[in-house]
């Protein structure tokens, strides 16, 4: 089985007693709220998925991870995991002491143990994270509506946030590794998404899959932009297309808890040492991973940038294979699915759709061709849109 990110497995999850304690603690404490992406990454930092980070990233993190894209002690690390606080709540809350996690209904969740308040610096978060200090940017408009501090510290976990959602699919990394042990998958790869699966996804996912013992399909569920579509529909087009066509025997479904950065190349790295956490070996990055366009349709990264990234850093600090892919479609003339690095044909060949113009498909009820999406997923798809529009 492959090592976690760091070596360890990083479990912040309090059970029992300490548990029961901490959550009575918590009651006499300071208070800070979090956000529903806050609220992610502590669960991703209790279940490990984030090992080896114990809890909210301090200044020399912070800078270290911008600056060098490592974390302070020594792992390959390339996006913050931080707690923002207002102005003003630092005038409750004191460094060297503990406060109170809450979600939005004013629950608590867990204790930090605030070892630092600092600056946050959302010049350079947004700069070094995603490249651009353009508003049009999701990363960066979160960056800007964060508070101007940051508090640091590692977390104690008592109460995990409550789902109400795709409860048979979510298992934290131990869980995971777990069932590939017992599967006898030795080379698992692992493929992110946060798109609803069409042709060129399944492609890719058979593609690597040929190559490797099993497959994690991972389809992120935290928060993501408005417009994409919403994470319940996604999964039930995964469920009806892995019914049909998957060998199910090598596929594992399984949610990812986190929320979407859309910082294209830091995020590919991102993505792969996490996965890495869950037991992956190998790690799908295809063509824009994780990337997000202006409103003119430009891209903030160029379509391969998340896969050049890779080349920064030596293979052993990343420790996941990354499996790369070109832009993949459907070629009339090759009769298959195929991508830019293997179909001598040109573009009069080759099925490809714009998203506005799939998402008007859809709006009308009309099912585009089976070389762009199974039937079977379009359906889920338009009685999506249709209840949605109702
Ligand atoms: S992402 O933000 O999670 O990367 P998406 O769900 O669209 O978005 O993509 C999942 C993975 O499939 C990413 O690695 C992406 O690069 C890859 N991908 C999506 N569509 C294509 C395509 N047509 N050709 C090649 N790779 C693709």
């Amino acid at each position: 089985m492959i090592e976690p990110h760091g070596g360890k497995l990083i479990n912040r999850l309090l059970t029992g007693k300490e548990a029961k304690e901490a959550k009575k603690k918590a009651a006499g404490l300071k208070k800070l709220a979090l956000t529903p992406f806050e609220e992610s990454d502590l669960e991703m930092i209790a279940a490990g998925a984030l090992s080896p980070l114990e809890g909210f990233m301090g200044r020399a993190d912070f800078d270290s991870v911008l600056d060098q894209m490592h974390l302070a002690s020594g792992p390959a690390w390339t996006l913050p995991v931080v707690k923002s606080i207002s102005a003003e709540e630092t005038k409750s809350v004191r460094a060297g002491g503990e406060v109170a996690l809450v979600n939005q209904d004013g629950t608590a969740l867990a204790i930090l143990a605030l070892d630092e308040i600092y600056p946050h610096d959302k010049k350079k978060h947004c700069q070094k994270a995603y490249g651009t200090e353009e508003s049009a940017h999701p990363g960066v408009a979160r960056v800007i509506g964060m508070g101007d501090f940051l508090a640091g510290g590692k977390v104690s976990v008592f109460e995990r946030p409550g789902h109400t959602k795709f409860l048979e699919h979510r298992r934290d990394p131990a869980e995971t590794r777990k069932i590939f042990e017992d599967r006898g998958w030795k080379k698992v790869v692992a493929f992110q998404t946060r798109n609803p699966i069409h042709r060129a996804h399944e492609y890719l996912q058979k593609c690597a899959l040929e190559t490797v013992d099993g497959l994690l399909i991972h389809p992120l569920v935290g928060a993501t932009k408005g417009d994409d579509v919403p994470a319940e529909v996604r999964m039930r087009c995964y469920e009806v297309l892995i019914e049909k066509y998957y060998q199910k025997e090598r596929v594992l479904l399984s949610v990812f808890p986190a929320a979407m950065r859309y910082a294209g190349p830091k995020e590919a790295i991102f993505h792969a040492l996490v996965r890495k956490n869950y037991g992956c070996t190998h790690f799908i990055v295809g063509r824009d991973h994780a990337g997000v366009s202006r409103p003119d349709g430009k891209g903030f990264y160029g379509p391969f940038d998340a896969q050049k990234i890779f080349d920064e850093f030596k293979p052993e600090e990343i420790g996941v294979t990354p499996l790369f892919f070109d832009n993949a479609f459907y070629c009339r003339a090759c009769g298959s699915m195929a991508s830019e690095k293997i179909c001598p044909h040109n573009s009069q060949d080759r099925v490809s759709f714009s998203g506005t113009k799939v998402r008007e498909m859809l709006r009308a009820g009309e099912i585009p061709p089976p070389e762009f999406t199974r039937p079977e997923v379009a359906r889920v798809l338009i009685e999506a849109y249709q209840t949605k529009e109702k």
